[in-house]
């Protein structure tokens, strides 16, 4: 039969990679929860039309990469392509909400997106994700960005570049989308890709975005929205700033910072990485105040980010593989029941370790246990059987002593 082998986009990660995801979500879960936040694990199904709606039907996760299909009943079903509109939904149905409330949730796990995969992006990703229900005070944001810091700085990450930018709020973006279509407008239809030609009426904002050496220099002059935002979004966004300044946080400020997603509004953030290429951005995210109540919720505020797992994976160095301690090599198949049970003993005593269950030469058992990579290997042959012993051999420089089998867990030490 011809070998059924993964769906293009989608990776098997063994214990070395599978390590650094664990290591990612651990440090994270402790940092998260100094700051208050609990888990939340929320379906990776959901009904299609929660991403719509949330995160905006003219955007490319919703307008090209989502994987949707009908369930059994026909109605139509979507594998997450992020977590926030999922997390917003499980905060509304739990009925949690109580005016003036603040409600933390993180969040792991697999995110689905049909792009074209190539380094740091796949169609299966996973991210870290982080929500902030209830405060509308831009110093949340302010916390929001320095839990992120904290935690990337857990994870040893250095190198990375905090860029941020205001987006405005309802009250000041519609202006300033109309001043940058009209700049917008006057650039010859040639300056600008397809898809900004088409952008720039629809879309204003996503043409800053746009990574074509073309467009950004045609639009290199284009007005910032942090000159045109109203005073309060000015007001938030200055606290922001004095905030990171204050707790020795740096940052760039980048009035091209857009988001890909819909829901956001004022502060929005990326976290850049200059060392994995063109898929540099390792987190994400911002304040989407209109969200919950466009997904039929309360009038709560939100502010969030999701870390890309598989780029702070390439910027994590190889973490050794964990060793187990002992392998029990069994010489003579009189000795597999004995093997057996002196592991289980071992492993109560908190060794970690493997153990033959098939007995074999001296040379083939000795190469087993060195491939295991364990620090000892516990030797049971014929003689050992008969005097109730163990050879306990050091599998680093070669030494060996013969002990009672009892005391096999002492000799191993720690
Ligand atoms: P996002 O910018 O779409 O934001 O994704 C966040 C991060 O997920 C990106 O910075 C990147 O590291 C990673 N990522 C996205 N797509 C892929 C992919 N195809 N392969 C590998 N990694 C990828 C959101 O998803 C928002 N929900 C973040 C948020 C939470 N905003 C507020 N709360």
């Amino acid at each position: 039969m011809a070998k059924i082998q993964k769906i293009k986009g989608f990776a098997d990660l063994f214990a070395d990679e599978a390590g650094k995801y664990t290591f990612l979500e651990n440090t994270a879960r402790a940092v998260f929860s100094r700051y208050g936040y609990g888990e939340l694990r929320t379906p990776v199904v959901e009904f299609t039309e929660l991403f719509a709606k949330g995160i905006g039907q003219d955007t490319d996760v919703v307008g090209k990469e989502m994987y949707t299909f009908p369930d059994r009943k026909g109605r139509s079903l979507t594998l997450r392509p992020e977590a926030t509109a999922g997390v917003v939904r499980a905060f509304i149905e739990s009925g949690a909400y109580q005016p003036g409330g603040v409600y933390r949730y993180f969040t792991f796990g697999p995110m689905f997106r049909y792009e074209r995969p190539q380094k740091g992006r796949m169609r299966q990703f996973h991210q870290i994700n982080v929500e902030c229900f209830g405060s509308p005070s831009a110093f949340t944001d302010a916390e929001v960005l320095l839990m992120l810091a904290d935690f990337l700085t857990a994870v040893e990450l250095e190198r990375l570049s905090f860029e941020i930018n205001t987006l405005g709020c309802p009250d000041c973006r519609p202006a300033y989308r109309a001043t940058l279509a009209e700049f917008l407008g006057k650039i010859p239809d040639e300056a600008l890709c397809e898809d900004c030609r088409r952008r720039r009426a629809a879309n204003p904002l996503r043409v800053l975005d746009c990574k074509v050496p073309g467009c950004r220099e045609a639009s290199a002059a284009a007005p910032s929205i942090q000159d045109k935002a109203c005073g309060r979004c000015r007001a938030n966004f200055d606290i922001v700033r004095a905030a990171l300044s204050g707790a020795g946080l740096a940052y760039v400020l980048n009035p091209r910072l857009v988001r890909g997603l819909d829901y956001y509004q004022g502060t929005t953030f990326e976290v850049v990485s200059g060392d994995i290429g063109s898929q540099s951005s390792v987190a994400g995210g911002g304040r989407y105040d209109g969200l919950i109540r466009t997904l039929g919720g309360p009038d709560a505020p939100g502010v969030g980010f999701a870390c890309g797992m598989e780029r702070l994976a390439l910027l994590l160095a190889g973490r050794p593989a964990e060793k187990p301690d002992f392998h029990i090599a069994v010489l003579d198949p009189a000795g597999l029941a004995a093997a057996l049970s002196l592991a289980q003993q071992l492993r109560a005593a908190g060794f970690s370790g493997l153990c033959d269950h098939e007995a074999g030469s001296m040379k083939s058992r000795l190469r087993a246990a060195d491939r295991s990579g364990a620090r000892q290997c516990l030797i049971i042959g014929g003689d050992e059987l008969a005097t109730g012993t163990v050879v306990v051999k050091s599998l680093a420089t070669g030494e060996q002593t013969t002990v009672p089998m009892e005391r096999a867990a002492s000799a191993l030490g720690k």
